[in-house]
């Protein structure tokens, strides 16, 4: 169980991070996109990429009701926060559609079969305990911020400022989700810094996005949008694993002599429970 020292350097975080986000960057997807600069000769291969994205932020439901549960009982600031994001991400899918229905590549009809089909899958928790899902969603919402800002500037390449300005309102919300994240991995180090190590180079290892096998034909869109949608392993290392690394103050080096150090207990363990099952008599 986290101290209390945990839960109140955290709900002081959240009380910053909730002013902040009133202050600063409260938006309203029907207000602040610039819908008349839309380019109708924009290529269908940016929305398909906006068709995806859609497709991952519209397992909020799931994201929601898994985050809630995990969150549940770690503190009163990781659930406020879950709410609160819940609401941010809401905008996130509404701008993706308004763009796609307001460019006209799809209908009003086309989204509403699109997200049913969604709703066939369900997301589950990649992970079990609030410590391993803060560490992915560091990881999760700064991929997605870069996948966002690459989107942003094919965009404004096309001429479509409205597009433009989705993903840039959107970026904007993810990277402010990953530093809150990255505030509460702060205080897990704090709390335990060998365990959280563990569990941040636990989470590096087993990552994939959200959508990977239940946005319909992820792979197929995926193959289609090749760069602009992919995080593959080197980006991944670049542009999202080490430079979190470096901001939350921890060394690779330290990384492996935690693991190795682990693995040593592990073997230490399963020797000591082998011997003693071997000196049990017989029956
Ligand atoms: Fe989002
Ligand atoms: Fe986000």
């Amino acid at each position: 169980m986290p101290s209390d020292q945990f839960r109140e350097k955290l709900h002081r975080e959240f009380l910053d991070f909730f002013d902040n986000a009133e202050q600063n960057r409260r938006w309203n997807p029907l207000r602040d996109i610039p819908w008349e600069r839309v380019n109708p000769e924009t290529p269908e291969s940016l929305a398909l990429c906006a068709e995806t994205f859609l497709g991952v932020e519209g397992f909020l439901p799931d994201y929601i009701s898994g985050g809630l549960q995990v969150f549940r009982n770690a503190s009163v600031a990781q659930r406020w926060f879950v709410a609160n994001w819940g609401y941010e991400e809401l905008k996130h899918s509404m701008a993706l559609q308004l763009y796609l229905i307001r460019s006209g590549k799809r209908t009003e009809e086309q989204m509403a079969d699109y997200q049913a089909e969604l709703m066939k899958e369900r997301w589950e928790p990649p992970f079990s305990t609030a410590r391993r899902i803060t560490i992915y969603g560091v990881f999760q919402e700064m991929a997605t911020f870069v996948i966002y800002l690459r989107q942003e500037k094919a965009a404004k390449k096309v001429g479509d400022e409205a597009l433009a300005a989705v993903y840039r309102m959107n970026a904007r919300d993810e990277v402010a989700h990953a530093r809150f994240y990255e505030l509460v991995v702060r205080a897990y180090l704090e709390e335990d810094r060998d365990n959280t190590i563990a569990d941040i180079a636990y989470v590096a290892a087993n990552f994939k996005m959200p959508g990977v096998g239940i946005v319909p034909d992820y792979d197929a869109r995926i193959a289609v949008m090749r760069d602009a949608g992919q995080i593959d392993r080197d980006l991944f290392l670049q542009k999202i694993y080490l430079p979190t690394l470096r901001r939350l103050g921890v060394e690779r080096s330290e990384i492996t002599r935690v693991i190795s150090e682990q693995r040593k207990a592990e073997r230490a363990a399963r020797r000591s429970a082998e011997m003693m099952s071997r000196a049990e008599p017989a029956e």
